[in-house]
């Protein structure tokens, strides 16, 4: 079965056909720049154009960086604040006339990573982080998704954890990469002493250097990196589609 992927981030919007048997994707992964402002109209145009140029017509599921219940967006801490209360499955909906499906972007990755990934067979729980602009979280048990979990804004040493330990503050040159770690580990302590997780994953543009780094942390609960890497997001998207569509 194949099922329509889209993953908005905030340099590219992203999306592909997905085959659901592989989690592969099944044709060419096309990524428009995210618009500036990144206002729920602009994005929605860039999505249909995204989905138009593969001429589907069937149902998709999009991620966004944000809590989303029942399609509708409760917070923007790294997009546009447009977002906020936006029915974003009603919007997308109605643009593309097809049934949307709309969650969290790290939500997305751990359905993906827990699926067909890093965290594949895992029975117990799973907490997969994505280390990039924020810190975005997906909490898993027996494969099942708890979603909108939100771990990037606990508070840790005064500030929210993302403001400490994001993926971004090294990507700008702002902390060396072994300081960033040894921040992370930090707060995975705190987190495990919450979660107790079985597993966890970490996923972000800085999972790619994960080799640099692993040595640097010393948490109690296994560490893997992701596997999907930047096909996470849509991968999860389409896999949520396609079992939206199953629950309607
Ligand atoms: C947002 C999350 C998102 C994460 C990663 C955070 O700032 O609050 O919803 O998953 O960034 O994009």
């Amino acid at each position: 079965m194949q099922m329509f992927g889209v993953d908005v981030g905030g340099s590219g919007v992203k999306g592909a056909p997905v085959d659901l048997s592989t989690g592969k994707l099944s044709g060419e992964r096309i990524r428009i720049p995210t618009p500036k402002p990144a206002t729920p109209d602009a994005v929605a145009d860039a999505i249909v154009e995204i989905v138009k140029s593969h001429d589907w017509s069937g149902p998709i599921g999009v991620t966004l960086p944000s809590v989303v219940i029942n399609g509708v967006v409760k917070t923007a801490a790294n997009i546009d604040p447009g977002w906020v209360e936006c029915d974003a499955a009603r919007l997308l909906g109605g643009r593309l006339g097809v049934p949307v499906i709309v969650l969290n972007d790290a939500d997305a990755a751990g359905l993906a990573e827990v699926t067909y990934g890093a965290a594949k067979g895992e029975s117990g729980v799973v907490l997969l982080l994505t280390f990039g602009t924020g810190i975005g979280s997906a909490y898993l048990y027996r494969g099942q998704l708890v979603p909108n979990t939100e771990l990037g804004h606990l508070i840790f040493k005064e500030q929210k954890a993302e403001h400490y330990a994001a993926g971004r503050l090294v990507k700008r040159g702002e902390l060396e990469i072994d300081w960033w770690a040894r921040r992370v580990d930090e707060l995975l302590e705190y987190i495990d002493d919450l979660f107790w997780p079985d597993l966890f994953v970490f996923g972000g543009g800085i999972s790619k250097r994960f080799e640099n780094y692993a040595h640097l942390l010393t948490t109690r609960a296994p560490i893997v990196p992701a596997k999907l890497r930047n096909q996470a997001g849509i991968v999860g998207a389409a896999l949520a589609a396609s079992r939206g569509i199953e629950d309607a």
